[in-house]
């Protein structure tokens, strides 16, 4: 058995979960993509994947780009010194996957809180919540779309889901759920965390700055180092022995990201950031048949917003002691709550 064909821990009723908050949601209702195993993830799988291919994602930078300018361009006139979480890594990502999907980002205030509802609770209730609260809004969307489409993902899905083995309204909520929840917030902590990261190690930041060359190395050297995506779960659908431990049919397996991926075999001095490494066989995006989605348009972001932030802002800095900046709490994906920085 190959790692990658294990079922998802999310599509098993009786797989423990570590948290109320996700116990709460698997009450309410497996997610898209994610609770599924094939035939019924690749059907899924398939529908997407036109979205968001390399070319669609390299076709998407002018646009990101922009994006980051005009955000960089506020920051400047208000700053220093400037909270770059709402300023700039949460607004980043938010904004192309609004334009992307086909999502209005006027209701951004809404979505984003539902979202960190929904990741990290605290309450099993509020999950629950914010999940009801999202797919009715996405419904609501997803029906207007009906009357009077637009040229977003979603519209290009809710126009497959009136031929006849289209996926139907509930389908559509469910994929506009993990695309708009997924599509932001984790590379929202990949620019905090990536940015906070390199203000930490001034010897790689000046590498960058010298050479910018290098940022696309730094962007996968960093999705290693800092793995924030950690303990994917799956289920052994079959006996299978590895390094002298047998792992049961139907025991279920936490692989850490943040400990793969510092596996010293495949990464000398794995907690050394290099830029020089070979970093981009790393798991962070995961692995298999549910290796992320939109990686390719995640990599494009995290180039364009860390490249342009350094070029702009040379003399960025932290704006309080590195251990008094708060990160997000819980068990899901790591980040910062805020980043205070000056230049
Ligand atoms: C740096 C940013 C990102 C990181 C670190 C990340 C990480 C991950 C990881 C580790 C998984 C696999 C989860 C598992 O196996 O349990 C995953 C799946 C997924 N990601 Fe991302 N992601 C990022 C950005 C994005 C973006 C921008 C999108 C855009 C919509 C996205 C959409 C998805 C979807 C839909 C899945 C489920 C795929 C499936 O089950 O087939 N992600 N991501």
């Amino acid at each position: 058995m190959r790692a990658c064909e294990a079922p998802h821990a999310e599509s098993r009723d009786d797989f423990p979960l570590p948290t109320e908050r996700a116990a709460a949601l698997r009450r309410r209702r497996r997610p898209a993509l994610l609770g599924w195993d094939d035939p019924e993830h690749n059907a899924q799988r398939r529908m997407l994947i036109p979205s968001f291919t390399l070319k669609r994602a390299e076709g998407l930078r002018p646009r990101v780009q922009e994006t980051v300018d005009r955000l960089l361009d506020a920051v400047e006139a208000q700053g220093p010194p400037a909270e770059l979480v709402a300023a700039f890594a949460l607004p980043v990502p938010s904004i192309v996957i609004c334009d992307l999907l086909g999502v209005p980002y006027a209701d951004h205030d809404f979505f984003e809180e539902q979202s960190r509802r929904l990741l990290r609770g605290p309450t099993g209730e509020d999950t629950e919540d914010a999940l009801t609260r999202l797919e009715d809004y996405l419904g609501d969307l997803i029906d207007r779309k009906r009357r009077d489409p637009g040229d977003g993902v979603l519209d290009e899905l809710v126009a497959r889901g009136a031929a006849k083995d289209g996926p139907g309204r509930q389908e559509l909520v469910e994929l506009a759920t993990i695309l708009l929840v997924a599509g932001h917030e984790t590379t929202a902590d990949m620019i905090s965390l990536g940015t906070y990261t390199l203000l930490r190690h001034p010897e790689r930041l000046a590498e960058l700055r010298a050479d910018p060359g290098l940022v696309p190395a730094a962007v996968e050297e960093l999705l290693r180092f800092l793995s924030i995506a950690d303990g994917l779960l799956r289920v052994a659908r079959e006996d299978v022995e590895v390094a002298g431990t047998v792992i049961r049919a139907g025991e279920g397996v936490v692989f850490p990201t943040s400990v793969i991926n510092r596996d010293t075999v495949a990464y000398p001095d794995p907690d050394t950031l290099d830029w020089a490494r070979p970093a981009r066989h790393h798991i962070a995006f995961g692995f298999g048949i549910h290796q992320c989605l939109g990686q390719n348009l995640a990599r494009a972001e995290l180039e364009i917003a860390l490249g342009t932030l350094l070029r702009r802002l040379p003399g960025l800095r932290l704006a309080v002691p590195a251990d008094e900046v708060p990160f997000k709490p819980g068990d899901t994906i790591q980040g910062m709550l805020e980043l205070p920085v000056t230049w």
